[in-house]
């Protein structure tokens, strides 16, 4: 892998967060508690989650020209994120989420509002051409249009640039898209979606790790919550057992393990030591509340 930053591609969303007792179901309403406003998106996330580990991060992205965009971008920068091509986009909302936590097992439930999001476009990835060609890692989630995050993989792909697809939340994926991925980690949910079976199936990890290769993916990296992980890069396959942790809010921790993971590698990390890393950071990060608020520092991994 070659040297350099860690290139984020992503959302940046204002996360509107209430624990329930219960999560609700359609036409129920529930009483809620310990409302928060925090920020959040899974590009911010994971570029937050890669500089709390010491990784040098650029992000590309989008926030509307209200509050909630002033307060991200100035938080993205107390991280020591480089966010010269956060743009801010008038006339539209910095895109939200309404995330409700279940007190007792953690899970969560999120409702999307895209706002700026949508406007991450070819445009924006051109004007950071240079900075995504001269990355080591490009990292992408599909909180943000796709057709963006294929030209990005496209210039990445011709610089020799690593490309890892966090593929959440799960959409039909442009074919091409995966073509030029390197590294897809999606969580087992997700992962049958790509591969083609119905969510109410039995996760069948040879049959779905074999459909994701097919698309052309290099490494499979199936994140399992408290089951651990899945690696495959088509030749060797092997799980890691997560490390035990009471969960209190489980937003996040698929940032936390991302940005761990790709801090890891480009700091020269052989895979197999990374996705311990990233192991320990997700685990810390499901004992706290809220997503990024929940992201570990390196030093707490020591
Ligand atoms: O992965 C967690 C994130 O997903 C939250 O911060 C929320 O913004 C949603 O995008």
């Amino acid at each position: 892998m070659k040297q350099g930053h860690v290139l984020v591609l992503g959302s940046v969303n204002t996360d509107l967060v209430l624990r329930c007792a219960t999560l609700p179901v359609g036409g129920q309403t529930v009483q809620g508690s310990d409302f928060r406003r925090l920020p959040g998106g899974k590009g911010a996330n994971q570029a937050v989650a890669a500089a709390r580990m010491g990784a040098a991060v650029r992000f590309i992205g989008a926030v509307g020209s209200d509050e909630a965009g002033r307060d991200a971008r100035a938080n993205l920068s107390a991280e020591g994120i480089d966010v010269r091509h956060l743009k801010a986009v008038t006339d539209v909302a910095t895109g939200t989420a309404m995330i409700l936590v279940d007190e007792s097992s953690g899970q969560n439930c999120i409702a999307l509002y895209e706002g700026a999001n949508a406007h991450v476009d070819i445009e924006l990835v051109d004007s950071a051409a240079a900075d995504i060609a001269s990355a080591a890692l490009l990292v992408c989630q599909l909180e943000t249009p796709q057709a963006a995050t294929l030209h990005a993989a496209r210039i990445a792909r011709d610089a020799g640039v690593t490309v890892l697809l966090n593929p959440a939340p799960a959409v039909p994926l442009d074919a091409e898209l995966l073509e030029l991925v390197d590294i897809l980690v999606p969580n087992e949910s997700e992962a049958m979606v790509l591969a083609g079976q119905a969510a109410s199936d039995r996760f069948d990890h040879d049959r779905v790790l074999d459909a994701l290769h097919m698309t052309g993916v290099r490494a499979v990296l199936v994140t399992l919550g408290a089951q651990g992980v899945m690696y495959s890069d088509g030749a060797t396959q092997r799980r890691y057992q997560a490390y035990a942790a009471h969960a209190v809010d489980t937003s996040g921790a698929g940032d936390a393990f991302i940005g761990a993971f790709v801090a890891a590698l480009v700091s020269g990390s052989p895979v197999e030591r990374a996705i311990d890393f990233a192991q320990r950071a997700a685990s810390i990060s499901v004992t706290r509340h809220g997503a990024m608020a929940s992201l570990p520092f390196k030093h707490e991994l020591d």
